[in-house]
């Protein structure tokens, strides 16, 4: 099993801070800074836009991973890569067509994800998969941080790491909705390659144990 790779959810950060927030988690270890853009149509919330991405790329070198529940996503690629987003997330529910969305996202200079909500079957993303460098699995309706996982979701983790090993190309498995010290074994031997984690990183005060502990690591 190879490292699992973490990546805070700025969504749980206490924004009157979020500098100072963002370094730490640098400085503890992480590997990625996601980001939870939501439009109040695909997901009933709204949160931030480019410009927070913009504001953190200065203050982080991590590369920015960017989850969007919009349902309109195409007209937010280049705005968010403009911003230092290195890749884009969109999700198989909301985007109509998916292959000019990764392509204009691979043209822009950015790496391509498909999203798939808790209850979304791993078949509906197979035609994807030769476009795709991530697939994000939702173990939470999105929309909030902060809520139970959904085990029956983390089950497809299984079925896609299997598609995944019997596929030439290699696309990365990442796994975002109420993760933490209690199911992050269970996820990375279901063959997860990135944890996204919110409230369990951010809700701590010591986050290089937090990230340490999500990776199953002696501190
Ligand atoms: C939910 C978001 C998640 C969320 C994770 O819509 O996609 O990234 O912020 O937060 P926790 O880890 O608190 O569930
Ligand atoms: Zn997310």
């Amino acid at each position: 099993m190879s490292r699992a790779r973490i990546a805070p959810s700025v969504l749980a950060c206490d924004l009157t801070r979020v500098a100072d927030e963002v370094r730490s988690v640098q400085d503890a270890g992480a590997d990625l800074l996601h980001f939870d853009v939501m439009d109040g149509a695909f997901v009933p919330n709204l949160t931030f836009g480019p410009g927070l991405c913009a504001a953190v790329r200065r203050v982080s070198t991590l590369p920015l991973d960017v989850h969007l529940m919009v349902a309109d996503a195409d007209s937010l690629l280049e705005p968010f890569v403009a911003a230092g987003a290195s890749r884009l997330c969109v999700h198989v529910e909301a985007a109509p067509h998916l292959h000019r969305t990764f392509a204009r996202i691979r043209e822009l200079g950015a790496s391509p994800g498909v999203a798939l909500n808790p209850l979304t079957p791993v078949e509906s993303i197979a035609e994807a998969w030769p476009f795709v460098d991530f697939v994000l699995v939702m173990t939470v309706n999105p929309g909030f941080g902060g809520q139970r996982f959904i085990p029956e979701a983390g089950d497809k983790l299984g079925r896609l790491a299997a598609l995944r090993d019997s596929r030439q190309r290699r696309v990365e498995l990442a796994v975002d909705g109420g993760v933490d010290t209690g199911n992050a074994a269970m996820l990375r031997g279901r063959g997860a390659d990135v944890l996204v984690a919110g409230t369990a990183i951010f809700g701590v005060p010591d986050r290089h144990r937090a990230i340490a502990a999500l990776r199953g690591e002696e501190v």
